[in-house]
Protein backbone atom coordinates (compact mmCIF):
# COMPACT_ATOMS: atom_id res chain seq x y z
CA UNK A 1 0.00 0.00 0.00
CA UNK A 2 1.15 3.53 -0.95
CA UNK A 3 0.54 4.20 3.02
CA UNK A 4 2.29 7.14 3.12
CA UNK A 5 0.67 8.95 -0.54
CA UNK A 6 -2.97 8.43 0.66
CA UNK A 7 -5.59 9.01 -2.38
CA UNK A 8 -9.38 9.65 -2.86
CA UNK A 9 -10.05 7.29 -6.06
CA UNK A 10 -12.51 8.61 -8.75
CA UNK A 11 -15.62 8.43 -7.09
CA UNK A 12 -18.22 7.67 -9.71
CA UNK A 13 -16.20 4.46 -11.00
CA UNK A 14 -15.84 3.31 -7.49
CA UNK A 15 -19.37 3.74 -6.33
CA UNK A 16 -20.46 1.92 -9.38
CA UNK A 17 -17.71 -0.95 -8.08
CA UNK A 18 -19.22 -1.40 -4.32
CA UNK A 19 -22.64 -1.02 -5.25
CA UNK A 20 -22.22 -4.55 -7.52
CA UNK A 21 -20.83 -6.28 -4.63
CA UNK A 22 -21.81 -5.19 -1.45
CA UNK A 23 -25.48 -3.79 -1.58
CA UNK A 24 -26.59 -3.20 2.22
CA UNK A 25 -28.44 -6.53 3.59
CA UNK A 26 -31.18 -4.10 4.23
CA UNK A 27 -34.41 -5.67 5.76
CA UNK A 28 -37.22 -3.01 3.84
CA UNK A 29 -40.29 -2.94 6.02
CA UNK A 30 -43.27 -0.45 4.68
CA UNK A 31 -43.17 2.77 6.53
CA UNK A 32 -45.55 3.05 9.64
CA UNK A 33 -47.63 6.11 9.81
CA UNK A 34 -48.97 7.75 12.52
CA UNK A 35 -50.81 11.20 13.44
CA UNK A 36 -49.77 12.60 16.64
CA UNK A 37 -52.98 13.97 18.38
CA UNK A 38 -53.42 16.73 21.25
CA UNK A 39 -53.24 14.93 24.79
CA UNK A 40 -53.63 15.79 28.43
CA UNK A 41 -50.79 17.61 30.22
CA UNK A 42 -47.53 16.07 30.57
CA UNK A 43 -46.75 14.57 34.27
CA UNK A 44 -45.57 12.65 36.37
CA UNK A 45 -41.95 11.15 36.02
CA UNK A 46 -40.15 9.76 33.10
CA UNK A 47 -36.61 8.64 32.50
CA UNK A 48 -35.00 9.13 28.53
CA UNK A 49 -32.79 6.05 27.37
CA UNK A 50 -29.25 6.37 27.31
CA UNK A 51 -27.09 9.36 25.65
CA UNK A 52 -26.17 8.34 21.91
CA UNK A 53 -22.85 9.79 21.53
CA UNK A 54 -21.74 8.20 24.54
CA UNK A 55 -23.10 4.88 23.83
CA UNK A 56 -21.19 4.89 20.30
CA UNK A 57 -17.99 5.57 22.18
CA UNK A 58 -18.32 3.20 25.33
CA UNK A 59 -18.63 0.56 23.31
CA UNK A 60 -15.98 1.94 20.55
CA UNK A 61 -13.85 2.40 23.64
CA UNK A 62 -14.54 -0.63 25.32
CA UNK A 63 -13.40 -2.67 22.05
CA UNK A 64 -9.85 -1.17 22.14
CA UNK A 65 -9.05 -2.43 25.85
CA UNK A 66 -7.88 -5.65 26.79
CA UNK A 67 -10.21 -7.11 29.15
CA UNK A 68 -13.45 -6.30 30.72
CA UNK A 69 -15.65 -2.89 30.23
CA UNK A 70 -19.01 -2.77 31.86
CA UNK A 71 -21.88 -0.83 30.14
CA UNK A 72 -24.96 0.26 31.98
CA UNK A 73 -27.57 2.28 30.65
CA UNK A 74 -26.47 2.00 27.14
CA UNK A 75 -28.94 3.43 24.77
CA UNK A 76 -30.40 0.21 23.00
CA UNK A 77 -31.60 2.27 19.79
CA UNK A 78 -30.16 0.81 15.66
CA UNK A 79 -27.88 3.96 15.71
CA UNK A 80 -26.13 2.18 18.82
CA UNK A 81 -26.95 -1.54 17.72
CA UNK A 82 -25.16 -0.66 14.47
CA UNK A 83 -21.72 0.05 16.74
CA UNK A 84 -21.81 -2.67 18.62
CA UNK A 85 -22.02 -4.89 15.55
CA UNK A 86 -19.15 -3.32 13.78
CA UNK A 87 -17.08 -3.87 16.69
CA UNK A 88 -18.17 -7.23 16.74
CA UNK A 89 -17.68 -7.62 13.26
CA UNK A 90 -14.00 -6.39 13.75
CA UNK A 91 -13.57 -8.88 16.42
CA UNK A 92 -14.73 -7.67 19.79
CA UNK A 93 -16.96 -9.48 22.25
CA UNK A 94 -19.91 -6.94 22.83
CA UNK A 95 -22.63 -8.95 24.91
CA UNK A 96 -26.02 -7.83 26.45
CA UNK A 97 -26.56 -8.97 29.61
CA UNK A 98 -30.03 -7.33 30.53
CA UNK A 99 -31.92 -4.30 29.55
CA UNK A 100 -29.07 -1.40 29.09
CA UNK A 101 -25.82 -3.51 30.99
CA UNK A 102 -23.46 -4.67 28.15
CA UNK A 103 -19.83 -6.74 28.84
CA UNK A 104 -17.22 -5.84 26.12
CA UNK A 105 -14.32 -7.61 26.33
CA UNK A 106 -12.17 -6.11 23.95
CA UNK A 107 -8.96 -6.62 21.57
CA UNK A 108 -6.60 -3.83 22.65
CA UNK A 109 -5.38 -0.57 20.93
CA UNK A 110 -4.19 -1.71 17.36
CA UNK A 111 -5.73 -4.81 17.56
CA UNK A 112 -9.02 -4.69 15.56
CA UNK A 113 -9.27 -7.41 12.82
CA UNK A 114 -10.29 -7.42 9.48
CA UNK A 115 -14.52 -7.40 9.03
CA UNK A 116 -14.95 -10.26 6.72
CA UNK A 117 -18.32 -8.11 5.15
CA UNK A 118 -19.20 -5.10 4.67
CA UNK A 119 -20.00 -3.34 7.82
CA UNK A 120 -23.72 -2.07 7.75
CA UNK A 121 -23.77 1.10 9.49
CA UNK A 122 -27.82 1.89 8.90
CA UNK A 123 -28.65 5.44 9.57
CA UNK A 124 -25.87 6.13 11.74
CA UNK A 125 -23.54 8.85 11.02
CA UNK A 126 -21.51 8.60 14.15
CA UNK A 127 -20.86 5.04 13.85
CA UNK A 128 -19.83 5.31 10.61
CA UNK A 129 -17.47 8.60 10.89
CA UNK A 130 -15.57 7.62 14.19
CA UNK A 131 -15.22 4.09 12.89
CA UNK A 132 -13.14 5.43 9.94
CA UNK A 133 -11.17 7.25 12.48
CA UNK A 134 -10.49 4.03 14.16
CA UNK A 135 -10.19 1.67 10.99
CA UNK A 136 -7.42 4.65 9.91
CA UNK A 137 -4.56 3.52 11.81
CA UNK A 138 -5.20 -0.18 11.88
CA UNK A 139 -3.63 -1.99 8.94
CA UNK A 140 -7.04 -3.54 7.77
CA UNK A 141 -9.34 -2.81 4.89
CA UNK A 142 -13.61 -1.86 6.28
CA UNK A 143 -16.12 -1.11 3.62
CA UNK A 144 -19.18 0.51 4.91
CA UNK A 145 -22.45 0.81 4.08
CA UNK A 146 -25.91 2.71 5.19
CA UNK A 147 -29.03 3.41 4.32
CA UNK A 148 -30.70 5.76 1.79
CA UNK A 149 -29.94 8.69 4.18
CA UNK A 150 -26.69 7.66 5.63
CA UNK A 151 -25.69 7.46 1.90
CA UNK A 152 -26.14 10.61 1.07
CA UNK A 153 -24.68 12.22 4.31
CA UNK A 154 -20.59 13.86 3.37
CA UNK A 155 -17.86 11.59 3.99
CA UNK A 156 -15.18 14.03 2.47
CA UNK A 157 -14.77 15.61 6.25
CA UNK A 158 -13.19 12.78 7.60
CA UNK A 159 -11.52 11.15 4.70
CA UNK A 160 -9.78 14.23 4.08
CA UNK A 161 -8.00 14.43 7.91
CA UNK A 162 -7.68 10.78 7.79
CA UNK A 163 -6.06 10.65 4.48
CA UNK A 164 -3.08 12.92 5.40
CA UNK A 165 -2.85 10.21 8.43
CA UNK A 166 -1.94 7.65 5.39
CA UNK A 167 -5.62 5.88 5.27
CA UNK A 168 -6.67 5.53 1.50
CA UNK A 169 -10.54 5.49 0.50
CA UNK A 170 -12.62 4.90 -2.36
CA UNK A 171 -15.79 6.28 -1.80
CA UNK A 172 -19.03 7.87 -4.07
CA UNK A 173 -19.67 10.77 -5.72
CA UNK A 174 -18.66 13.54 -3.19
CA UNK A 175 -17.12 11.35 -0.90
CA UNK A 176 -20.57 9.32 0.39
CA UNK A 177 -21.30 5.59 1.63
CA UNK A 178 -20.70 3.12 0.02
CA UNK A 179 -17.28 3.25 0.95
CA UNK A 180 -14.03 1.32 1.28
CA UNK A 181 -11.13 2.50 3.53
CA UNK A 182 -7.55 1.32 4.02
CA UNK A 183 -6.37 1.82 7.54
CA UNK A 184 -2.13 2.74 7.86
CA UNK A 185 -0.12 1.27 10.12
CA UNK A 186 1.93 3.38 11.23
CA UNK A 187 -0.03 6.02 10.44
CA UNK A 188 1.34 9.86 10.83
CA UNK A 189 0.46 11.78 13.26
CA UNK A 190 -1.05 15.28 12.15
CA UNK A 191 -2.09 18.55 13.68
CA UNK A 192 -5.36 19.25 12.24
CA UNK A 193 -7.57 22.01 12.84
CA UNK A 194 -11.60 22.02 12.07
CA UNK A 195 -13.02 23.39 9.19
CA UNK A 196 -16.16 22.64 10.50
CA UNK A 197 -17.58 22.61 13.96
CA UNK A 198 -18.33 18.41 14.60
CA UNK A 199 -17.62 16.39 17.09
CA UNK A 200 -17.58 13.42 14.74
CA UNK A 201 -14.64 14.85 12.73
CA UNK A 202 -12.57 15.89 16.01
CA UNK A 203 -13.23 12.47 17.26
CA UNK A 204 -12.35 10.34 14.06
CA UNK A 205 -9.06 12.23 14.70
CA UNK A 206 -9.02 11.15 18.10
CA UNK A 207 -9.71 8.24 17.75
CA UNK A 208 -7.14 7.13 15.23
CA UNK A 209 -4.35 9.30 17.07
CA UNK A 210 -4.21 6.16 19.65
CA UNK A 211 -2.74 3.78 17.58
CA UNK A 212 -0.59 6.27 15.98
CA UNK A 213 2.94 6.65 16.86
CA UNK A 214 3.78 10.63 18.31
CA UNK A 215 1.28 13.13 19.30
CA UNK A 216 -2.18 13.51 17.08
CA UNK A 217 -3.52 17.55 17.63
CA UNK A 218 -6.86 18.78 16.88
CA UNK A 219 -7.73 22.50 17.41
CA UNK A 220 -10.97 23.42 17.73
CA UNK A 221 -12.41 27.19 16.80
CA UNK A 222 -15.54 26.66 18.26
CA UNK A 223 -16.56 23.89 21.04
CA UNK A 224 -18.32 20.61 20.28
CA UNK A 225 -19.49 17.83 22.29
CA UNK A 226 -16.32 16.72 24.33
CA UNK A 227 -17.72 13.36 25.20
CA UNK A 228 -15.21 11.70 23.62
CA UNK A 229 -12.26 13.61 25.33
CA UNK A 230 -13.57 12.73 28.59
CA UNK A 231 -14.05 9.18 27.72
CA UNK A 232 -10.61 8.54 26.63
CA UNK A 233 -9.43 10.35 29.57
CA UNK A 234 -11.16 8.50 31.91
CA UNK A 235 -10.33 5.26 29.75
CA UNK A 236 -6.74 6.34 30.41
CA UNK A 237 -5.35 7.72 27.28
CA UNK A 238 -2.66 9.85 26.97
CA UNK A 239 -4.64 13.24 26.06
CA UNK A 240 -4.34 16.89 27.14
CA UNK A 241 -6.77 19.33 25.94
CA UNK A 242 -5.94 23.42 26.55
CA UNK A 243 -7.81 26.68 25.69
CA UNK A 244 -5.37 28.95 23.99
CA UNK A 245 -6.44 31.92 22.68
CA UNK A 246 -10.05 31.13 22.68
CA UNK A 247 -9.35 27.61 20.98
CA UNK A 248 -9.78 24.28 22.48
CA UNK A 249 -6.38 21.97 21.53
CA UNK A 250 -6.36 18.99 22.30
CA UNK A 251 -3.93 16.07 22.10
CA UNK A 252 -3.15 12.49 22.20
CA UNK A 253 -0.29 10.69 22.19
CA UNK A 254 -0.52 7.19 20.56
CA UNK A 255 0.39 3.55 21.84
CA UNK A 256 -1.00 3.99 25.30
CA UNK A 257 -2.74 0.99 26.35
CA UNK A 258 -6.71 1.61 27.53
CA UNK A 259 -7.49 0.29 30.87
CA UNK A 260 -11.26 -1.20 31.04
CA UNK A 261 -13.68 0.66 33.03
CA UNK A 262 -17.13 0.73 34.25
CA UNK A 263 -19.08 3.39 32.85
CA UNK A 264 -23.22 4.67 33.83
CA UNK A 265 -24.21 6.16 30.52
CA UNK A 266 -26.70 9.26 31.11
CA UNK A 267 -29.60 9.99 29.72
CA UNK A 268 -29.36 11.47 26.63
CA UNK A 269 -30.68 15.76 26.62
CA UNK A 270 -31.11 15.19 23.00
CA UNK A 271 -33.95 12.71 23.80
CA UNK A 272 -34.86 15.07 26.94
CA UNK A 273 -35.75 17.70 24.60
CA UNK A 274 -38.80 16.36 23.09
CA UNK A 275 -40.16 16.09 26.27
CA UNK A 276 -38.56 19.10 27.59
CA UNK A 277 -40.50 21.33 24.89
CA UNK A 278 -43.58 18.75 24.55
CA UNK A 279 -44.16 20.19 28.51
CA UNK A 280 -43.44 23.73 28.20
CA UNK A 281 -45.72 23.54 25.17
CA UNK A 282 -48.75 21.77 26.23
CA UNK A 283 -50.68 23.81 29.21
CA UNK A 284 -50.69 22.15 32.84
CA UNK A 285 -48.01 20.07 32.16
CA UNK A 286 -45.19 19.15 35.16
CA UNK A 287 -42.81 16.70 34.07
CA UNK A 288 -40.14 15.47 35.51
CA UNK A 289 -37.50 14.04 33.82
CA UNK A 290 -34.73 12.25 35.81
CA UNK A 291 -30.74 11.55 34.97
CA UNK A 292 -30.56 13.89 31.71
CA UNK A 293 -26.91 15.02 31.23
CA UNK A 294 -26.60 18.23 31.18
CA UNK A 295 -23.01 18.42 29.68
CA UNK A 296 -22.54 22.16 28.78
CA UNK A 297 -21.56 21.26 25.39
CA UNK A 298 -24.97 19.74 25.04
CA UNK A 299 -26.84 22.43 26.83
CA UNK A 300 -27.99 24.79 24.58
CA UNK A 301 -31.92 23.79 23.62
CA UNK A 302 -32.14 24.50 28.21
CA UNK A 303 -30.30 27.46 27.61
CA UNK A 304 -32.69 28.81 25.01
CA UNK A 305 -35.89 27.95 26.12
CA UNK A 306 -35.09 28.97 29.16
CA UNK A 307 -34.21 32.54 27.36
CA UNK A 308 -37.70 32.54 25.92
CA UNK A 309 -39.50 31.74 28.87
CA UNK A 310 -39.83 28.49 29.67
CA UNK A 311 -39.42 27.13 33.44
CA UNK A 312 -36.60 24.50 33.52
CA UNK A 313 -35.56 23.60 36.75
CA UNK A 314 -32.40 21.79 37.25
CA UNK A 315 -32.33 19.34 39.97
CA UNK A 316 -30.16 17.51 42.06
CA UNK A 317 -26.94 18.37 39.90
CA UNK A 318 -24.51 15.69 40.28
CA UNK A 319 -21.99 13.63 38.06
CA UNK A 320 -22.74 10.24 36.36
CA UNK A 321 -20.13 8.56 34.39
CA UNK A 322 -18.17 11.48 34.08
CA UNK A 323 -20.42 13.92 32.86
CA UNK A 324 -22.87 16.65 34.76
CA UNK A 325 -26.75 15.05 34.96
CA UNK A 326 -30.00 16.48 36.72
CA UNK A 327 -33.10 16.03 37.29
CA UNK A 328 -35.17 18.28 35.10
CA UNK A 329 -38.52 19.85 36.06
CA UNK A 330 -40.65 21.36 33.59
CA UNK A 331 -43.99 23.23 33.91
CA UNK A 332 -45.63 24.62 30.93
CA UNK A 333 -44.85 27.95 30.81
CA UNK A 334 -45.41 30.44 27.59
CA UNK A 335 -42.54 31.26 25.16
CA UNK A 336 -41.60 34.61 24.10
CA UNK A 337 -39.57 34.29 20.13
CA UNK A 338 -36.03 35.26 20.12
CA UNK A 339 -33.36 36.06 17.76
CA UNK A 340 -30.69 33.08 18.36
CA UNK A 341 -27.39 33.62 19.05
CA UNK A 342 -25.83 31.31 16.08
CA UNK A 343 -22.60 30.88 18.25
CA UNK A 344 -25.10 28.44 20.53
CA UNK A 345 -25.35 26.13 17.51
CA UNK A 346 -22.85 23.41 18.08
CA UNK A 347 -23.83 22.81 21.91
CA UNK A 348 -27.77 22.05 20.74
CA UNK A 349 -27.14 21.01 16.75
CA UNK A 350 -29.72 18.12 17.36
CA UNK A 351 -32.36 20.06 18.63
CA UNK A 352 -32.73 22.82 16.26
CA UNK A 353 -35.78 20.36 14.52
CA UNK A 354 -37.57 20.80 18.42
CA UNK A 355 -36.84 24.26 18.98
CA UNK A 356 -38.71 25.49 15.92
CA UNK A 357 -41.70 23.82 16.92
CA UNK A 358 -41.49 25.55 19.84
CA UNK A 359 -40.88 28.74 18.22
CA UNK A 360 -43.75 28.01 16.28
CA UNK A 361 -46.08 28.29 19.61
CA UNK A 362 -44.26 31.12 20.81
CA UNK A 363 -45.43 34.93 20.99
CA UNK A 364 -43.93 36.70 17.94
CA UNK A 365 -40.66 35.91 15.73
CA UNK A 366 -37.82 33.84 15.96
CA UNK A 367 -34.83 33.68 13.92
CA UNK A 368 -32.37 31.49 13.47
CA UNK A 369 -29.30 32.01 10.82
CA UNK A 370 -25.79 30.03 10.99
CA UNK A 371 -27.22 26.73 10.69
CA UNK A 372 -26.20 25.33 7.68
CA UNK A 373 -24.74 22.46 9.31
CA UNK A 374 -28.51 21.26 9.57
CA UNK A 375 -28.50 20.64 5.51
CA UNK A 376 -25.79 17.95 5.73
CA UNK A 377 -27.67 15.86 9.23
CA UNK A 378 -30.22 12.74 8.99
CA UNK A 379 -32.04 14.94 6.70
CA UNK A 380 -32.22 18.34 5.19
CA UNK A 381 -33.28 19.66 8.45
CA UNK A 382 -34.02 23.13 7.54
CA UNK A 383 -35.98 22.60 4.60
CA UNK A 384 -38.01 19.20 6.17
CA UNK A 385 -38.56 21.33 9.02
CA UNK A 386 -39.78 24.42 7.27
CA UNK A 387 -41.93 22.06 4.89
CA UNK A 388 -43.35 20.03 7.61
CA UNK A 389 -43.92 23.08 10.05
CA UNK A 390 -46.06 24.75 7.62
CA UNK A 391 -47.75 21.44 6.47
CA UNK A 392 -48.87 21.97 9.94
CA UNK A 393 -50.37 25.07 9.53
CA UNK A 394 -47.39 27.10 10.84
CA UNK A 395 -45.76 30.30 9.23
CA UNK A 396 -42.24 29.43 8.35
CA UNK A 397 -39.63 31.38 5.89
CA UNK A 398 -36.52 29.46 5.03
CA UNK A 399 -33.06 30.92 4.08
CA UNK A 400 -29.91 29.38 3.20
CA UNK A 401 -29.02 28.89 6.93
CA UNK A 402 -31.76 29.27 9.23
CA UNK A 403 -35.65 29.41 9.58
CA UNK A 404 -37.51 32.46 10.81
CA UNK A 405 -40.74 31.76 12.40
CA UNK A 406 -43.65 33.43 13.57
CA UNK A 407 -45.26 31.87 16.69
CA UNK A 408 -48.98 31.54 17.38
CA UNK A 409 -48.97 33.00 20.71
CA UNK A 410 -49.53 29.87 22.30
CA UNK A 411 -52.82 29.33 19.99
CA UNK A 412 -52.72 25.55 18.36
CA UNK A 413 -50.97 24.82 15.13
CA UNK A 414 -54.32 23.01 13.04
CA UNK A 415 -52.07 20.59 12.33
CA UNK A 416 -52.50 18.27 8.85
CA UNK A 417 -50.28 16.35 7.55
CA UNK A 418 -48.84 13.67 5.83
CA UNK A 419 -45.14 15.31 6.86
CA UNK A 420 -42.68 13.84 5.35
CA UNK A 421 -39.64 12.61 7.70
CA UNK A 422 -36.98 11.76 5.41
CA UNK A 423 -35.78 8.96 7.46
CA UNK A 424 -35.24 11.11 10.41
CA UNK A 425 -35.96 10.41 13.83
CA UNK A 426 -35.84 13.76 15.14
CA UNK A 427 -37.82 15.24 12.43
CA UNK A 428 -40.66 12.68 13.15
CA UNK A 429 -40.36 13.58 16.85
CA UNK A 430 -40.27 16.63 16.80
CA UNK A 431 -44.07 16.74 14.99
CA UNK A 432 -45.06 14.65 17.00
CA UNK A 433 -44.32 17.11 19.43
CA UNK A 434 -46.10 19.48 16.70
CA UNK A 435 -48.90 17.27 17.24
CA UNK A 436 -49.72 17.36 21.01
CA UNK A 437 -50.05 21.10 20.25
CA UNK A 438 -52.36 21.10 16.95
CA UNK A 439 -56.13 21.52 16.85
CA UNK A 440 -56.15 18.04 14.22
CA UNK A 441 -53.48 16.46 14.76
CA UNK A 442 -49.86 15.71 12.22
CA UNK A 443 -49.76 13.27 10.79
CA UNK A 444 -45.87 11.62 10.12
CA UNK A 445 -45.36 9.57 7.05
CA UNK A 446 -43.40 7.04 9.02
CA UNK A 447 -42.37 7.00 12.61
CA UNK A 448 -39.66 3.53 11.80
CA UNK A 449 -36.51 6.36 11.73
CA UNK A 450 -37.36 6.87 15.46
CA UNK A 451 -35.98 3.19 16.70
CA UNK A 452 -32.53 4.98 15.86
CA UNK A 453 -32.26 7.03 18.43
CA UNK A 454 -35.44 6.66 20.99
CA UNK A 455 -37.30 3.32 21.08
CA UNK A 456 -39.87 3.77 24.02
CA UNK A 457 -40.52 7.55 22.60
CA UNK A 458 -44.31 7.02 21.69
CA UNK A 459 -44.90 4.74 24.69
CA UNK A 460 -42.95 7.50 27.26
CA UNK A 461 -45.26 9.82 25.58
CA UNK A 462 -48.12 8.08 26.18
CA UNK A 463 -47.23 7.42 29.98
CA UNK A 464 -46.40 10.90 30.05
CA UNK A 465 -49.71 12.13 28.86
CA UNK A 466 -51.90 9.86 31.08
C1 LIG B 1 -22.36 13.66 17.32
C2 LIG B 1 -21.98 14.87 16.81
C3 LIG B 1 -22.90 15.75 16.05
C4 LIG B 1 -24.35 15.37 16.24
C5 LIG B 1 -24.55 13.88 16.13
C6 LIG B 1 -23.74 13.15 17.18
C7 LIG B 1 -21.37 12.86 18.05
O1 LIG B 1 -22.60 15.64 14.67
O2 LIG B 1 -25.15 16.04 15.30
O3 LIG B 1 -25.91 13.54 16.28
O4 LIG B 1 -21.77 11.90 18.75
O5 LIG B 1 -20.18 13.15 17.94
P1 LIG B 1 -21.50 16.58 13.95
O6 LIG B 1 -20.17 16.17 14.41
O7 LIG B 1 -21.69 16.28 12.48
O8 LIG B 1 -21.87 17.97 14.31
Amino acid sequence: MGAQSPSIKSAARLAIGLCRCQKPRRVTSPPVPRRFLPQGPLTGRIRVPGDKSISHRALMLGALTVGETRVTGLLEGEDVLATAAAMRAMGASVERESDGTWSIHGVGVGGLLQPRQAVDMGNSGTSTRLLMGVVASHGITATFTGDASLSQRPMGRVIEPLSRMGACFEAGPGGTLPLTMRGCLPAVPIEYRLPVASAQVKSAVLLAGLNTPGVTTVIEPVPTRDHSERMLRGFGADIEVKETGGERVIRVRGGADLAPQTIDVPGDPSSAAFFVTAATLVEGSDLKIENVGLNPTRAGLVTMLRQMGADIEALDAREVGGEPVADLRVRHAPLTGIEVDPSLAPSMIDEFPVLFVAAALAQGTTRTSGLEELRVKESDRLAAMAAALTAAGARVEESEDGLVIAGTGGEPLPGGGPVATHLDHRIAMSMAVAGLVSTDGVEIDDTRPIATSFPDFMALLEQAGQ
